[in-house]
């Protein structure tokens, strides 16, 4: 039987693996998905089977994957494109609360995990269950705090006071003594000190961050959630847990790396928490309105059909309002009626575009916008200076140039799209209203710049129209 397990666990981790491959890539995450699904399927059967539980265990575990699962299944299937950062930081919350209860169960149950008797649990496993315990304590305080900002329960203005960092450095010394003070004991106190130690420090990482960064946190206790697994995994002496600890903890790691660099943002910073709340870090709410500026040039949809009709090449640039006005299809549309005129249409995505990793790639690859139009930052900020149109499509702060001048903004240093190359550029907005970072933004008084105000799917699809007449 055990032999058979591993070779179940075995397949599991391969199917991991491809899941994570699949992915990378829109257009084959669907059946990365799958990979996962069956993987996680094989794995939870073959622990269930390989370990010698009774009855009333086996029908603990279904129920609770009863349970746990159909809260999952309505959760998912109810959730708004646009809260799903929250879902995740909301989940991860969870892995990191399981991990504190199974290092609680090891070590008041260690006879059933095998990891010796009661008072005199083995020396590797108390390090392995201290490692998890913090480590999942720092990942539930820290996702609940990000969940609570993500979804506006909380200010997503950073809280800061005096010598934060130094405290925060203090805390993690201390729980490091914590740990070697517990695995020299064995201590229940000491046990206790360490989840609460934890708890405290997770929340102090977390609530000097400002809201404009949080995809970066919500990455990184993605990480952690799966370095309190793979901990737990030692504990337990799970392999498979190990291993998709270590997969979700490597991948996690390198997604918040991929977005540090996107935004510009040192990686060590996001580690010690509080980034983005030096000068101007405070995502503030701003008016959008500047009395003593210039008026805005609006235009009609009509104006703007006009002009893509007759121009060579239109970079459309999406952002968080086309995922909130879901209108992604209508913007595909419109690609096929311009393309259909000869003209060459292409998509710009900015890695923190919208409000999760890929936002903005998942919505063109569910309008089947073909992925060979669409382009990363890198790759297309060169081709702004040759376009014709820039159709900015609420996106703002990926595109505002006081991320480039303004050392003051929160968003400085951030890569932005230089739309402000093109020849025209439309921006689709409500109003006049700040992006998420609370800034304003210039480009929308430049000569060059026309408002297109209305609602993304309104205004596209009146451009459609007036593309059809
Ligand atoms: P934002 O800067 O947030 O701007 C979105 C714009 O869309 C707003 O100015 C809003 O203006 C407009 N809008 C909202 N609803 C609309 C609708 N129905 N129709 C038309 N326009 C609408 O978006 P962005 O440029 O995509 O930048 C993303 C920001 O979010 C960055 O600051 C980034 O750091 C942050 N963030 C990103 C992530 C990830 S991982 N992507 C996660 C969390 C936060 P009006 O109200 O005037 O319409």
């Amino acid at each position: 039987m055990a032999t058979i397990s591993t070779l179940a666990y075995l397949v599991a981790s391969v199917l991991f693996i491809l899941a994570l491959r699949g992915l990378s890539h829109p257009g084959t995450s669907r059946q990365g998905n799958q990979f996962g699904m069956i993987g996680m399927g094989i794995a939870i059967l073959a622990t269930m089977l390989s370990s010698n539980m009774d009855m009333g265990g086996f029908a603990l575990i279904v129920a609770g994957l009863a349970i746990g699962g159909s809260i999952g299944a309505v959760l998912a299937s109810r959730i708004q494109m646009t809260s799903l950062p929250q879902l995740v930081a909301a989940f991860h919350s969870l892995v990191g609360m399981a991990a504190v209860f199974v290092a609680a169960s090891a070590f008041y149950s260690p006879e059933s995990f095998g990891i010796g008797t009661a008072g005199n649990i083995h020396g590797s496993s108390l390090v392995e269950m201290s490692l998890g315990l913090a480590i999942g304590a720092v990942t539930f305080s820290g996702s609940v705090i990000a969940f609570a900002k993500l979804d506006g329960r909380m200010s997503g203005a950073p809280i800061t006071f005096a010598n934060q960092h130094r405290l925060n450095a203090a805390l993690g010394l201390l729980l490091l003594l914590l740990v070697i003070l517990f695995v020299t004991s064995g201590s229940p106190l000491l046990f206790w000190a360490i989840a609460i130690l934890a708890l405290a420090l997770g929340f102090l990482l977390i609530v000097p961050i400002g809201g404009a960064d949080m995809p970066v946190v919500v990455s990184m206790l993605n990480s952690y959630s799966g370095w309190a697994a793979a901990g737990i995994g030692f504990t337990i002496g799970n392999l498979l847990l190990v291993v998709t600890g270590a997969l979700v903890g490597a991948s996690g790691a390198i997604l918040s790396y991929i977005m540090c660099k996107g935004m510009n943002r040192s990686i060590i910073n996001v580690l010690l928490g509080g980034f983005g709340s030096g000068s101007g870090g405070a995502p503030v709410v701003g008016t959008g309105v500047d009395a003593d500026r210039a008026p805005v040039k609006a235009g009609s949809p009509e104006d703007a059909a006009f002009i893509m009709k007759n121009a060579q090449k239109v970079i459309v640039v999406p952002g968080y309002g086309m995922a909130v006005a879901q209108a992604q299809q209508v913007v595909r549309e419109m690609a096929d009626l311009l393309k259909k005129e000869g003209v060459q249409v292409s998509y710009a995505i900015h890695p923190v575009a919208g409000r999760m990793p890929g936002h903005m790639n998942v919505l063109l690859a569910e309008a089947n916008v073909p992925y060979e139009d669409v382009h990363e930052l890198e790759e297309i900020n060169p081709e702004f200076a040759e376009a014709d149109v820039a159709y900015v499509i609420g996106a703002n702060d990926v595109t505002n140039p006081a991320a480039k001048t303004d050392k003051t903004s929160p968003i400085y240093g951030m890569p932005i799209l230089d739309v402000e190359r093109a020849k025209t550029v439309f921006f689709v907005k409500r109003g006049m209203a700040s992006g998420y970072a609370g800034v304003d933004n210039e480009l929308f008084f430049r000569p060059n710049t026309m408002m297109l105000f209305g609602d993304a799917k309104k205004v596209t699809q009146e451009i459609v129209q007036a593309l059809q007449r």
